[in-house]
């Protein structure tokens, strides 16, 4: 990853920058996103704030070049614990350890900080460059969902994948 590159948590003022990231070939095709979302709804969605989820960009100059994330998966409160993983890499800076550094900085707040006990996310089955990620910092597969999404015309199957907290936090002894 380059020296250029800053990670910071996303800001409204990123919307339409993150937006751009999202829509843009070589990112688009793998993401759950739909064509042409509109900006206001990432600026309503990024006003928000929660100290529960965790929303980064990285920045190569004035470019959003990755976002990525943790977010809560339902309002049950038997779920406080879990979190959803997504992340996008602009095609021009993928492959050279962005993807790894974020992951790693968003694995960091949810061990270290997030009481978070479990991360799930889903990825399309043929995305092997995520997998080996994803894999490699401790997620397993849990199962195949089959025709889980619509891709250009096309079902495509969705790995489901989960990581475990390594060491999850004990009581002190008294
Ligand atoms: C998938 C994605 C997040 C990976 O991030 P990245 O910055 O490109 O990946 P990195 O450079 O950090 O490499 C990650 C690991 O995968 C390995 N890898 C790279 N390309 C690979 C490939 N084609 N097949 C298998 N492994 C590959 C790397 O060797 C690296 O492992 P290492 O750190 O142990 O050496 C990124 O490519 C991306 O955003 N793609 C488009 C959107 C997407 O797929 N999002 C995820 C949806 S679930």
């Amino acid at each position: 990853m380059g020296d250029s590159i800053v990670i910071r948590s996303a800001e409204p003022a990123d919307a339409e920058r993150i937006s751009e990231l999202m829509g843009s070939s070589g990112v688009f095709e793998q993401l759950l996103q739909m064509p042409d979302v509109p900006v206001a709804s990432r600026i309503e969605t990024l006003r928000v704030t929660d100290a529960q989820i965790c929303r980064l960009v990285a920045l190569d100059g004035d470019r959003v070049v990755a976002h990525a994330g943790l977010h809560k998966t339902q309002n049950s409160i038997r779920r406080q614990h879990v979190r959803g993983l997504g992340i996008a890499i602009a095609s021009s800076h993928q492959g050279q350890g962005l993807g790894r550094a974020l992951m790693e900085r968003l694995l960091r707040w949810a061990d270290g900080w997030g009481a978070v006990l479990r991360i799930e996310l889903t990825v399309n089955a043929d995305n092997e460059r995520a997998i080996a990620l994803y894999s490699r910092l401790g997620f397993m597969h849990e199962g195949r969902h089959l025709a889980y999404a619509l891709r250009n015309g096309q079902y495509v199957d969705a790995i489901a994948m989960a990581r475990m907290h390594p060491c999850p936090p004990m009581l002190p002894a008294w």
